[in-house]
């Protein structure tokens, strides 16, 4: 019995022993660095690249990376849970050192597909990559970045503190979060005459509603959107920095009790655009508006919606209900 006990023991210790030491790797180590494959990108500043850079980017990157001086510099996250640790967004106005003159055109698109940054830093899902968006939407934005006068790119030799991620943030780094492959094939422009796929694109490529929308950042994949858990059924946790509490996102699929299904198409747009409930309430901050968004983009995303298969997030009710209060 006394033997029994003893191993027992040992076991038990050596397991515990293995626990500490594995989280104290994770917690020394960090996020992991990955190597870094620059591709040879040649992109050309066109004015037409740039207009359409300036209609996607002001939807993609200016509302994470946009300080209260209204330049993109940087700024503290504050919609990001603290579970995530506390995270700030980085300068990328057109400073030679400080802003977007440090990375080189291919380094950038190589981040923007793979999460990998320039030092092989990589970055976890609080910054978007997008692996789908069209080569051509992609150089658009980037010959934005570069050749607009937009003020909001106006050159800030400004810094961001360094972003202080969790442990869970570092431990999911290690183990569930990867970046994504460098894409091997060059990727075309959607076709715009069919709706459907049009609309798939935007909201799940370039405008990501499924990553906010589906049940956890946790357990999106972003690969392959329509695999992630509670596909556009709301019920993702995020902070509300001005109420100082948590939102649920809304379910976005078609379900009559707790999704959009009699929703019309005016009162999504409004929605979308103005932050307004049909009720006439306003949405919480969180979620983005897309003031500029084009009528065409819009009504695909809702045909898109359409499409996708309904879910009744019964516990979502309850949750929003509180929300919205
Ligand atoms: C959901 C928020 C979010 C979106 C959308 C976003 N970013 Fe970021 N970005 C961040 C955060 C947060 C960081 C800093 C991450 C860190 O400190 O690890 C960052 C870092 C960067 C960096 C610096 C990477 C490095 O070397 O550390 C660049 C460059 C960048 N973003 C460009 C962009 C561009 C271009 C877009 C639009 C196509 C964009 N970001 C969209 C949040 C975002
Ligand atoms: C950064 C996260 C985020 C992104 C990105 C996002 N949303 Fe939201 N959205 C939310 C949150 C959170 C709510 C709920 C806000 C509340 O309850 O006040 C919401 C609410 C909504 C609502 C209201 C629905 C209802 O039943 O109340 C609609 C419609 C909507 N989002 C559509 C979209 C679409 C379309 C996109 C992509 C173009 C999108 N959202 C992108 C976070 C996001």
């Amino acid at each position: 019995m006394k033997k029994a006990l003893k191993i027992a023991g040992i076991v038990i210790g050596s397991i515990l022993l293995l626990l500490v030491i594995a989280a104290a790797v994770i917690h020394f180590r960090g996020i992991p660095a990955y190597d870094v494959q620059v591709p040879e990108v040649q992109i050309e500043y066109t004015p037409e690249r740039i207009e359409r850079g300036g209609y996607l980017a002001n939807m993609v990157c200016v509302g994470c990376h946009i300080s209260k001086n209204r330049v993109l510099e940087g700024k503290h996250m504050d919609d990001v849970p603290s579970a995530f640790g506390t995270v700030y967004s980085a300068n990328i106005t057109s400073h030679p050192e400080n802003g977007l003159g440090r990375y080189s055109d291919g380094q950038l698109v190589y981040l923007l597909r793979t999460g990998i940054g320039k030092d092989g830093n990589y970055i976890p899902p609080y910054m978007s990559k997008f692996p789908h968006m069209s080569d051509e939407d992609m150089y658009s934005i980037i010959a934005w970045l570069r050749a607009s006068d937009a003020p909001v790119l106006a050159a800030s030799d400004s810094t961001p503190p360094q972003t202080q991620p969790s442990f869970l943030v570092k431990m999911l780094s290690n183990f569930a979060f990867k970046p994504f492959s460098y894409p091997e094939v060059d990727i075309p422009q959607v076709d715009t005459n069919n709706i459907i796929e049009h609309g798939e694109y935007v909201s799940n490529a370039v405008l990501e509603c499924f990553s906010c929308h589906s049940a956890s950042f946790t357990s999106n994949d972003y690969l392959e959107p329509s695999k992630s858990v509670g596909f556009f059924g709301g019920g993702n946790e995020m902070l509300d920095p001005v109420e100082g509490k948590p939102v649920f996102s809304a379910n976005l699929t078609m379900d009559k009790e707790t999704g959009i299904g009699n929703w019309t198409l005016e009162e999504f747009k409004n929605a979308i655009r103005f932050g307004q409930l049909p009720e006439g309430n306003s949405l919480s901050i969180v979620m983005p508006k897309y003031t500029t968004i084009e009528d065409r983009d819009l009504e695909a995303i809702y045909e898109y919606l359409k499409t996708v298969p309904p879910i009744n997030n019964l516990e979502l009710k309850g949750l929003r209900t509180a929300a919205l209060k």
